[in-house]
């Protein structure tokens, strides 16, 4: 291991934890139902880091994490992607996308750490949006299933990426909504934003129409006259049901308690959302994904 992956706080462990919880009762399921054992299961990582988390130890954190080595100042804690392979029974294909190369070559040394599975992971070194688009539409979706999860750092996912997952009718997606680390502060309070913020959250959004959702008219006396300004009138509430309507706009089935993932201010910096694409599957997917954020 020689690249150091620090993100995340002390929310990652929860997210991690749910996400785990989630693909082992999709594989149970897969694996135990006879119709469903005859699908091919896939799991993506679409914004996979090295498969390892770095954290800085401490002495509180020594005796309560389940750290990988004991080397001096970090410590490899599991990522996604290693939770991922480290799952029996396992999914029949891993696909691994991540865009820098030095974290990408990371993930190829998982191959050496999952020898027995290292012929069913697939890295990418890729944008993720481009991928995900080109193979969500070119992929045949009668005999595979798969399990998106899109963790990136901010507001990297565009609208695009999503809708096409949705029209897959074969994909359940976990993903990490930026609420309060990225779209509550692209939203200025005195107006909305303009240029390069306001199309960075259209692109997101996949609309316009986030300016009525968030802004509202009001009016100001101005030099004995009435002026009108748009005034922000969102709060995190707010933000985060109108990104799990977006949701629902093209999912079948949308998780209804997405699950906030809270600084040590205890500000909502991402909410882990949960939607599914397959009519037959959805309904018993959201239920399943509900109990696991609701504990
Ligand atoms: C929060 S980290 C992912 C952590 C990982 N899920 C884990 O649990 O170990 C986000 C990762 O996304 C990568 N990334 C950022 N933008 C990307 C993009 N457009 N496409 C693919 N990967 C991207 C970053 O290099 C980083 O490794």
């Amino acid at each position: 291991m020689n690249s150091i992956h620090h993100f995340g706080g002390d929310w990652t462990e929860n997210k991690l934890t749910r996400l785990k919880k989630y693909l082992d009762a999709y594989i149970s399921i897969f694996k135990s139902n006879m119709r469903a054992a005859r699908l091919h299961t896939i799991y993506v990582d679409a914004f996979a880091g090295t498969g390892y988390r770095n954290i800085e130890k401490t002495k509180a954190n020594i005796a309560t994490l389940p750290l990988l080595d004991d080397a001096e100042a970090v410590s490899f804690q599991k990522g996604s992607a290693y939770i991922a392979l480290e799952m029996e029974p396992s999914f029949d294909e891993y696909i691994f996308i991540e865009q820098s190369s030095e974290y990408s070559k990371e993930l190829e040394k998982l191959r050496i750490r999952f020898p027995e599975k290292s012929n069913k992971v697939t890295i990418i070194q890729q944008d993720a949006n481009s991928y995900l688009q080109k193979w969500c539409r070119n992929n045949n979706w009668r005999f595979d299933r798969a399990v998106i999860f899109l963790d990136p750092y901010g507001m990297q996912v565009e609208w695009k990426t999503i809708a096409v997952i949705a029209n897959t009718k074969a994909i359940d997606l976990w993903i990490l909504f930026p609420l309060g680390q990225a779209v509550n502060r692209l939203l200025t309070k005195k107006c909305p934003p303009t240029g390069a913020w306001a199309d960075r959250l259209t692109r997101f959004f996949g609309t316009e129409d986030w300016k009525n959702a968030f802004y509202q008219e009001c009016q100001q006396l101005e030099l004995f006259q009435k002026e009108t300004s748009l005034k922000k009138e969102a709060n995190f509430a707010s933000i985060g049901k109108y990104f799990i309507e977006q949701l629902k706009s093209v999912f079948e089935g949308v998780a209804e308690n997405p699950l906030p993932l809270r600084n040590t201010r205890n500000i909502p910096i991402f909410l882990l959302c949960f939607a599914a694409s397959n009519p037959t599957g959805a309904k018993t997917a959201v239920k399943i994904a509900q109990h696991i954020l609701g504990k």
